[in-house]
């Protein structure tokens, strides 16, 4: 049984396997430009974030209907509930829907069909985060928070993500602002290819509770020290990195040295079914690759429940902290 766990950076649509691309697709009658799911998995070599995203946007055709993103999220529930995941905040990307003429309700309800019932099916609780994509406007960006009203029972909060350099948080002040008024808890990505000002400035101009990546922090000595006084989970994602290229190899990954500095660090999957792994993938591979202690890891799957949004079932929390309290380790791992 792996380590109970939360996963708190993961994008519904990176869950995307090659095979459901194929079935989806053969479903709504979408042609893919790749002859089969092994020539798909050819194109999985990204040189950084834009050339992942482009692959990203791309097989995103293949999702048209609720029932689409019903069977998207329930598989991946059923792979995260497998690999220890007991909580489950999830991202999803309305922009890249409307832009296609998949209406919001029928995403936000498409996947309330699987995360409704996933404590029941998969004994995972969920949380829903909408993001906002950074290289379109800020008044697109408005005009999803205004199309997602209807829907705001089913949005915990919002988030920020796509192309990050160029793209600095300030752009997004006014959305930011509006969300918090509307009573939504705020992420952003930060400091995953972008400088380490850009998660000073989600922390001081958008009013994240948490930070994304936040990987290149470590660059700013002074941002560290206040991240680790205000408890300011960071929410990382080793595999990704290593194919984003953010990290030469994994065993170059700052994790340990980010733990080292007291930095409330989690580890998650972001995109598992483009970067080669899901929740618990990356934990075994941190732990291998880094030698990270079995206190280390307990350490990062506590974090992940104390930065989780469950602040509204503070019983809950306890429940999945007491899980990982009690945890014993397999022989198989360090
Ligand atoms: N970074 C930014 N945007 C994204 C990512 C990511 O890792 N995954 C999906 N959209
Ligand atoms: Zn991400």
């Amino acid at each position: 049984m792996p380590l109970p766990k939360a996963e708190l950076h993961l994008h519904i649509e990176g869950t995307l396997e090659p095979e459901l691309a194929f079935a989806l697709a053969a479903r709504n009658g979408v042609e893919l430009p790749y002859a089969d799911t092994e020539a798909l998995r050819e194109a999985y070599r990204f040189e950084d974030l834009q050339s992942f995203l482009n692959l990203y946007y791309e097989l995103m055709a293949v999702l048209r209907t609720e029932q689409d993103f019903a069977d998207l999220a329930d598989a991946y529930l059923a792979r995260a509930a497998a690999q220890g995941v007991r909580h489950a905040e999830i991202f999803f990307d309305p922009q890249a829907h409307l832009a296609r003429g998949v209406a919001m309700g029928t995403v936000v309800e498409g996947l309330w069909r699987a995360l409704g019932r996933s404590e029941e099916r998969h004994g995972v609780s969920t949380r829903l985060i909408m993001c906002f994509l950074r290289d379109e406007s800020a008044e697109s960006a408005l005009a999803t928070l205004e199309a997602a009203r209807p829907y705001l029972d089913r949005i915990t909060g919002v988030g920020l993500d796509s192309a990050e350099v160029g793209h600095p948080p300030v752009k997004f002040r006014e959305v930011y602002d509006a969300a918090a008024a509307l009573g939504l808890r705020r992420v952003a990505h930060a400091g995953e290819e972008g400088p380490p000002e850009y998660v000073t400035e989600a922390l001081d101009v958008l009013g994240v509770e948490r930070v994304d990546h936040g990987l290149r922090c470590m660059e700013d000595p002074a941002l560290v020290e206040r991240l680790v006084r205000d408890r300011v989970p960071l929410t990382l994602c080793p595999l990704s990195n290593v194919r984003l290229r953010a990290v030469d190899t994994l065993a170059d990954h700052p994790l340990p040295a980010m733990l080292d500095a007291g930095l409330l660090c989690t580890v998650n999957s972001d995109d598992p079914a483009y970067f080669g792994g899901y929740a618990d993938d990356n934990f075994a591979a941190v732990g291998t690759v880094l030698g990270l202690s079995r206190d280390r890891l307990r350490e990062l799957a506590r974090n992940s429940f104390l930065a989780s949004f469950l602040e509204d079932d503070e019983d809950r929390r306890a429940r999945y902290l007491a899980e990982v309290d009690a945890y014993e380790f397999g022989d198989t791992v360090a």
